[in-house]
């Protein structure tokens, strides 16, 4: 059985004030589904203090464990502060920081090496899907940013389609399907049934209170990751009821 989890990516959101609203996410922890909050990293060590009930994360870190990398963070760095997992990979740093797939790849070693939990994401832009390419590009995207040596215990994979994310569009329940269902196959190939099965997949892109539910039904939807609505808790604990109830 995997573990269901909701997953916040609060962006470049968030202030100390807005920590209080973690105080009710910690309550709709509380069944089957693990919470986990991503917050800028200035607010990793002050939302770890606040809230034992919430897992805290990372949005990025450096693939090196220290040096000459002015502005960066190491893995060991967030976990120090109280991180125990790290989003890597996401579209925003893929295009704003130009992020390849072999530099993600890079970090989720890092992330590992400092016994961070790995939440690589992937996804197709709308002209992806449009020329038919989705699952192509979605595969080699987890083929070159996943390295060797993933287990259930150091990885979450999340699809994100870049066109889904805050713009209010989401996939259909067949198309959400039919990715998920690629990328279970694609780990089967590559790591066998028993440690694919167990590695949990989320989707991200415009979840929202109103379609958590509809998403949450999709065969081999483990959970969510989720930016704007995850930003206060009276949109954030609504969704996350719902992967309790799915
Ligand atoms: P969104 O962002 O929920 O605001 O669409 C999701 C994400 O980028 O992780």
């Amino acid at each position: 059985m995997r573990r269901k989890l909701a997953a916040g990516n609060w962006k470049m959101n968030g202030s100390p004030a807005a920590l209080t609203d973690l105080d009710a996410l910690a309550d709709a922890a509380t069944g089957d589904t693990e919470v986990l909050v991503c917050p800028p990293a200035t607010l990793i060590a002050q939302a770890r203090a606040r809230c034992g009930a919430i897992a805290i994360g990372g949005q990025d870190c450096h693939s090196a464990t220290s040096g000459a990398h002015t502005g960066d963070l190491s893995a060991a760095m967030l976990r120090d502060a109280g991180a125990t997992h790290v989003i890597l990979g996401h579209s925003e740093r893929r295009a704003d920081h130009g992020e390849t797939d072999a530099l993600v790849a890079a970090k989720t070693v890092a992330a590992w090496d400092a016994g961070l939990t790995a939440i690589v994401c992937v996804g197709e832009t709308l002209d992806d899907r449009d020329a038919g390419k989705t699952l192509d590009v979605i595969g080699a995207q987890l083929a070159h940013s996943l390295p060797d040596g993933a287990t259930d215990a150091n990885t979450v994979i999340a699809y994100e389609p870049v066109w889904a994310i805050g713009t209010g569009k989401v996939p259909t329940s067949a198309q959400i399907a039919e990715v998920h269902s690629f990328l279970r196959a694609a780990l089967v190939q590559r790591l066998g049934n028993e440690t694919a099965s167990a590695i949990r997949l989320l989707y991200g892109g415009s979840v929202k209170p109103t379609n958590a539910a509809e998403i949450f039904g999709v065969t081999d939807v483990d959970g969510a990751l989720v930016g704007g609505a995850s930003l206060t808790a009276d949109d954030f604990t609504p969704i996350i009821t719902a992967l309790n109830m799915a």
